[in-house]
């Protein structure tokens, strides 16, 4: 069976609640595709306005972050129960700008991918490489890593449901988009690795993004390829340019 695309923007820290709402108001018509996941991961504060703008419309809103510990003090965290108490169902784990600003690892990024799935929640789980990295050649020696260590006890039912998001890093937020098959020959070798540690329905299952300058204008090559299941979109998913991604074909 084929799997359904899965085209999720990354707010990252932009947009206040009120700028949410009038996002949420401008984009709704521009994101209907009724054969596509479509998710707004939002920042926190903006989470139950956007629930509200997004009711009654195909979008879901989706969370950029979670802690690990059910609750506590952590001063200033957001816990997986509050995301399922606010109506969330996806979160975006790892992303790279957290790895890099907020001390985030494959460990954590592991931790945080089982306190979702023992919420019900449904992980976007980051990883990709550096330009150093690339260029050494060890790109996919890398990524086999981080995916095995974020998939750690991890049962095969919860990875059917899991994404995974690829996202070089030398391709976020500069324009640089990979190629279309640059892209899929990583995401071919995400679903290679799932085969190996699961089984292959597991690798057929799992649902696995790019992220990296997609706009309205390269999505439909990079999703056309066999192993790409849609996009986790930055900058262009505050756009109208995000209503082209959805409908990218
Ligand atoms: P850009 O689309 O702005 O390059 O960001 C990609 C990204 O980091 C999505 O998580």
């Amino acid at each position: 069976m084929a799997r359904r695309k899965i085209i999720a923007g990354n707010w990252k820290m932009n947009m206040t609640p009120t700028e949410a709402v009038a996002l949420i108001e401008e984009l709704k018509p521009l994101v209907v595709n009724e054969e596509a996941d479509v998710v707004f991961c939002v920042p926190a504060i903006d989470i139950i306005p956007a629930m509200e703008a997004a009711r009654g419309t195909n979008i879901h809103i989706g969370a950029e972050n979670m802690y690990f510990e059910e609750k506590g003090a952590y001063t200033g965290e957001i816990s997986p129960k509050m995301l399922v108490d606010a109506g969330v169902k996806y979160v975006i784990i790892g992303h790279s700008e957290r790895r890099e600003y907020f001390a985030e690892t494959d460990e954590t990024v592991n931790k945080k991918v089982l306190k979702a799935f023992e919420h019900g929640l449904t992980p976007i789980i980051c990883c990709g490489e550096s330009l150093t990295q690339r260029e050494q050649g060890i790109t996919i020696d890398w990524i086999r890593q981080q995916i095995k260590i974020a998939f750690l006890n991890v049962t095969a039912d919860q990875a059917k449901a899991a994404v995974i998001a690829y996202e070089p890093i030398w391709a976020i937020g500069t324009g640089k988009t990979a190629t279309s098959d640059q892209a899929e020959e990583v995401c071919a070798a995400i679903r290679v690795c799932i085969g190996e540690i699961y089984d292959e329905a597991t690798a057929e299952a799992i649902r696995i993004q790019y992220g990296g300058s997609v706009n309205g204008a390269n999505a439909a090559e990079l999703f056309a390829k066999p192993n790409i299941d849609g996009g986790l979109v930055g900058g262009a998913s505050l756009k109208p340019d995000f209503g082209k991604i959805v409908n990218y074909k």
